[in-house]
């Protein structure tokens, strides 16, 4: 191979590697067994002659990496990931690197795991289970793992982007649940949705369920009784969910994240779950991640999982795929295949896999 390309971790499926080893890379996959790399691990990869890096949202693209990946003659880097929130990317364009995401492959998986952790949460599914477990069930009682009902409940979704609106439409079709959104942007096509499947119930003799785009996040935190977060995480995103934003919500409401763990303050919810046990989380993501807040691992009414809301096997081939082409695509000459920073009119949320 022409092109030497390296992908810090191995990944899922083989698509990707044949893309590239058929269209003239060298790629070196790194099987070092440590989870997290560091920087210095990253630079010794990258060393002199490097065309392209596919690398991962655990580790740190900024000044260090940029330039160094430039001196080796690089174009391009790709996330494997939606999120890049670890990747300064005007540290990137600065060293003429282009930088690539993966959107749209996820956008049904991480949404589906979004809808399972409001259900458990609701239901109170990881309890019940450890109880089950721990041989505690000694027969049927009326008031065993009392939880909420969804249906004619309210959804709340921070962020009405590609996952915070296939989210919302799961709930709505789903649970029959009525639904306000938090977005800078109108979700046209969501509020079409939720209209004419309200006129569809309406239409077989049911409540119909109702729909309100909110002026300001706090009144989302107010009204629902569901609510997930999908907006994605800057400075202006940080710290979103705070003590004070915590004490809005009702009572008994139950909070999703799915999106970047930052987007909470995770000691604040750790009070907030002490002090309201009716109040439940479930988190696929933390603020200093592989770690958890002290606290949060004994509290009951949250419900954690290791950041596996793209975990499926057709959304990480896919991830992988779209990672491989956009580095491949800038090698070649062409424009990157997925800017974060362009919003690409093939890409919505309901956009096909890649070929
Ligand atoms: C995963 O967290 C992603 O951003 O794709
Ligand atoms: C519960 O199992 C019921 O039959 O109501």
């Amino acid at each position: 191979g022409k092109y030497r390309v390296i992908s810090t971790k191995p990944m899922p499926g083989n698509r990707w590697i044949n893309l590239l080893i058929e269209q003239d890379c060298r790629l070196e996959i790194c099987t070092e067994k440590k989870t997290i790399l560091s920087v210095e691990d990253i630079l010794y990869l990258i060393g002199n002659k490097c065309d392209g890096v596919i690398g991962q949202l655990t580790e740190d693209w900024g000044e260090t990496l940029f330039s160094a990946l430039s001196r080796a003659g690089g174009k391009a880097f790709s996330n494997m990931a939606v999120g890049y929130n670890n990747v300064d990317v005007n540290a990137a364009t600065k060293y003429g690197v282009a930088v690539g995401n993966t959107p749209g492959v996820l956008t049904e998986t991480t949404a589906e795991l979004a809808a399972s952790l409001s259900v458990a949460a609701a239901r109170r599914i990881v309890e019940a289970d450890e109880f089950m477990r721990a041989g505690l069930y000694d027969g049927w009682l009326p008031h065993l793992f009392v939880g909420n009902l969804l249906k004619g409940q309210t959804v709340g979704v921070i962020g009405a982007g590609r996952i915070g609106s296939a989210y919302a439409r799961m709930m709505v079709e789903g649970f029959k649940m009525n639904l306000i959104y938090y977005d800078l942007y109108q979700a046209t096509r969501l509020e079409k949705f939720v209209t004419a499947y309200g006129q569809f119930l309406k239409a077989n003799g049911e409540k119909p369920v109702m729909w309100k785009r909110a002026s300001t996040m706090d009144e989302v935190l107010r009204e629902a009784d569901v609510i997930s977060l999908h907006p994605v995480l800057d400075k202006t995103t940080y710290h979103l969910v705070n003590k004070e934003r915590l004490a809005m919500m009702k009572k008994d409401a139950i909070l999703v994240n799915c999106s970047r763990g930052p987007v909470i303050d995770e000691a604040a919810l750790v009070e907030h779950l002490k002090a309201n046990p009716m109040f439940r989380v479930g988190l696929d993501v933390f603020e200093n991640e592989p770690y958890m807040k002290p606290g949060l691992a004994q509290m009951k009414n949250a419900i954690v999982v290791p950041h596996i809301a793209s975990a499926s096997k057709w959304t990480r081939e896919g991830m992988a795929t779209l990672a491989a082409l956009n580095v491949l695509g800038k090698i070649k000459g062409y424009p990157i295949w997925s800017d974060p920073n362009k919003v690409d009119p093939f890409l919505d949320e309901n956009s096909p896999p890649p070929a």
